[in-house]
């Protein structure tokens, strides 16, 4: 069959497997109940997209108070949360999709609304991107928010997650702890390459202490990473390359390369022509599987994709559009697939009224028929 190679399964190195190639990518949906617990909302459209995808991971969640950097977004910040997160976890995992959690946090692309006392944090006290003033975090701070991505890490295993993404990408804290433009730290989190990478890494290292605490079973660690800022000074490919050397080191189950078009190339900070993932892919060989991701829409899409070798193919967008993609293809009706949004499909397509308002309100986010 023509689509045969986004249907072959895949083992990840921590014992998990997954019935085919499609990942249903991390989407913020800004519906989860005030408190950050599970919304009914929420539960209906993971349902709604959870035949098809191998692996689904959810929308990010906070692991402290002061990361919430959206309206609507799952917290995993307290065991409160943890019943919510199960009834998720499961609904997810009905028919043989394995649930990764992303875990998160804001850092200064925190709205100061959503955080305790209007004090938003960051590696420096630098400006956000909405001109919020960030305040630079204290030493036992940083430790403090170290230790809760392992806290959030526990908790998903006591929800039944199969996994946890660490989000180390677009812009937030822990992006913001690498890049040279938001980092101006002298202390052991900042100062040289080597410095700014050591939040993320400790983030690795913590998260990997409570898998070994913590699971009983085979339990994924994914990380996401952004290759690219587009300020200088500003994360290059170059960067990148050393961050990807690190994680390497740190045997994870999958890399995941956030782009909003799979075939980008690079801005700076190599010589190499070809598209960036193509780049990546190429200097983790197969030491640790990559996910691509980035305006795939249409089967052909995906198997052009893949060519690439890289293993994993995670459709964002896409899989709001049209929730029942990969039943389609197995199906062999690939030719009635939806590649764009009607104004009338919020309920058909079970999409929860604050992720439409929030997609109506962003021309040119999403197509549009
Ligand atoms: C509604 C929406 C919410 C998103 N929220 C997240 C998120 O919580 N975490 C994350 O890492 N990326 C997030 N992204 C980025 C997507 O995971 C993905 O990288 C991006 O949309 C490009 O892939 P696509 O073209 O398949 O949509 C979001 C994207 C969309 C469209």
């Amino acid at each position: 069959m023509k689509y045969d190679a986004l249907f072959q399964s895949f083992n990840f190195k921590s014992g998990i497997e997954i019935e085919n190639r499609i990942v249903m990518a991390p989407m913020t949906h800004f519906a989860s109940n005030d408190d950050g617990s599970i919304s009914d909302a929420e539960l209906k459209y993971y349902s709604e997209r959870a035949n098809g995808p191998g692996l689904i991971i959810t929308a990010c969640a906070n692991v402290t108070a002061n990361g919430k950097a959206f309206p609507g977004q799952p917290a995993v910040d307290r065991d409160e949360m943890i019943t919510g997160l199960r009834t998720l976890a499961e609904t997810i995992k009905k028919n043989g999709a394995k649930a990764v959690l992303q875990i998160h946090h804001g850092g200064r692309e925190c709205p100061p609304e959503l955080v305790p006392n209007g004090d938003v944090v960051s590696a420096s006290d630098v400006e956000s991107s909405q001109g919020v003033q960030a305040r630079a975090l204290k030493e036992e701070e940083v430790a403090e928010i170290i230790r809760a991505f392992g806290e959030a890490t526990r908790r998903a295993i006591e929800a039944g997650f199969d996994g946890v993404e660490i989000h180390g990408a677009n812009g937030y804290l822990l992006q913001q702890f690498f890049s040279p433009f938001s980092n101006r730290r002298n202390d052991k989190w900042g100062g040289s390459l080597e410095k700014r990478l050591s939040f993320p890494m400790a983030i690795v290292d913590e998260v990997k202490n409570a898998v070994s605490a913590h699971a009983k079973e085979p339990f994924l660690i994914g990380y996401r990473l952004s290759p690219e800022e587009p300020h200088e000074p500003g994360i290059t490919m170059k960067e990148t390359f050393t961050l990807l050397d690190a994680l390497v080191e740190k045997d994870l189950d999958y890399i995941h390369i956030s782009l909003q078009e799979f075939w980008s190339k690079p801005r700076r900070g190599t010589t190499d022509t070809r598209s960036r993932i193509e780049i990546i892919q190429e200097r983790i060989g197969d030491k640790v599987p990559v996910i691509g991701v980035g305006s795939i829409y249409t089967a052909e899409d995906a198997i052009k994709a893949k060519e690439t070798n890289i293993p994993l193919i995670a459709l964002g967008r896409e899989l709001i559009i049209e929730p029942h993609w990969v039943e389609k293809i197995k199906a062999g009706e690939e030719a009635t697939i939806q590649t764009a949004l009607k104004k009338d499909d919020q309920e058909r397509l079970v999409i929860p009224a604050q992720l439409w308002q929030a997609i109506v309100n962003a021309p040119g986010w999403f197509p549009f028929n």
